[in-house]
């Protein structure tokens, strides 16, 4: 039997970070109190005008091949997931498989999931493995949000961040992935969206992200929950069996409130939107990385991973690492 397992994790993160204090500096009506208490998020990263998703996640995809000791030639299936892509077509992943020399012929494909994109990425990703089809997958979340903020709406602009996270997923006699869900609601497509768009040579919606924020909370922690225990259930493991949690990193009171709801304890829980923000389909890829690179995350344990976000969608990933 053919199972997928990630051989190689990277990450990387645009300039240096952005405190709440340099917000305030830069003009936005806000303060570290209002940001860190309701957020947790204390620094972010934000592209420089004209820098693009795909140069964010060609770079985190070359540490990802550099980590898990594979060359871009060998790989044969590549996957982005980005709600933020550098232009309507091609995807982000033709543009990536050419600045890494992923060899013509190989296959090449955007997911858009928005904050759920690396759940749906991987998901995917891991069933063109096991079906024998894809030997060496690169997956990737990458996004460069702060374009399609408001920077006049704080109760927004605050809250995101740029950078991209990949990993390097292979065929394995072993598993890996043990267990994948995705879901979507389109009836909550309201509470979070942009729906800017390109008509006529006209640009029609709105070209900002729009958040109702309360209801975003309430529906992030139910989902995460419920997709948590599915996933656990799928692969006949409990909560205790669990080494690690990394969900998506948008709001420190949502995954605290979701591991509480689990009875997980905090220090399973890896935590990075205090450094990076909100990066949307880039938050977990980026926190497994962080978690994998300082040491925490070891061979051999059991991660979970989460994804939630507008469309509405969530997902999550049961591995064993
Ligand atoms: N700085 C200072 N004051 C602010 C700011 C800010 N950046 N933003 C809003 N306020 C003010 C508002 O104007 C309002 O003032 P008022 O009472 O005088 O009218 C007050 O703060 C409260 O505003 P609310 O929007 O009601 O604030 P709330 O307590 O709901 O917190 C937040 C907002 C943090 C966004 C919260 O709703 C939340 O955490 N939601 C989860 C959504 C989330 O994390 N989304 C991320 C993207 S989605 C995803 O990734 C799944």
């Amino acid at each position: 039997m053919i199972f997928s397992r990630i051989a190689g994790t990277g990450g990387f993160l645009p300039g240096s970070p952005v405190s709440n204090d340099d917000l305030v500096a830069r003009g936005i009506d806000t303060s570290d109190e209002w940001i860190s208490e309701r957020t947790g998020i204390r620094t972010r990263h934000l592209v420089e005008t004209g820098v693009t998703t795909s140069q964010l996640a060609s770079e985190a995809a070359r540490r990802a091949l550099d980590a898990a000791g594979v060359a871009a030639t060998e790989i044969d299936l590549l996957i982005v997931a980005t709600t933020t892509p550098d232009m309507i077509f091609p995807s982000t992943a033709c543009l990536v498989q050419n600045v890494l020399g992923v060899p013509a012929g190989a296959t090449a494909f955007d997911v858009q999931a928005v904050c759920s994109g690396f759940a749906y990425a991987l998901a995917v990703a891991d069933k063109f493995v096991k079906s024998g089809s894809h030997k060496r997958a690169l997956v990737i979340g990458a996004e460069t949000l702060s374009r399609i903020v408001d920077w006049k709406d704080r109760g927004t602009c605050v809250l995101f961040g740029d950078g991209a996270g990949a990993v390097v997923l292979v065929a394995d006699s072993e598993p890996g992935i043990l267990a994948t869900a995705l879901h979507a609601d389109g009836s909550q497509s309201p509470i979070l969206n942009a729906t800017g768009s390109i008509s006529n040579g006209v640009i029609t919606g709105s070209p900002f992200l729009h958040m109702d924020g309360q209801s975003v909370f309430k529906m992030a922690v139910r989902v995460l929950g419920d997709v948590a225990l599915e996933v656990l259930a799928a692969a006949s493991m409990q909560i205790g069996d669990l080494d690690w949690l990394i969900p998506h990193q948008a709001n420190i009171r949502i995954m605290k409130a979701t591991s509480k709801r689990l009875g997980l304890p905090d220090e399973k829980v890896v935590v990075t939107v205090d450094r990076h923000g909100n990066t949307s389909a880039a938050s977990v890829p980026l926190a497994l990385d962080a978690a994998v690179r300082d040491g925490r995350i070891q061979r051999g344990q059991s991660v979970l991973l989460q994804g939630v976000g507008g469309g509405f969608t969530w997902g999550a990933a049961l591995l064993r690492f």
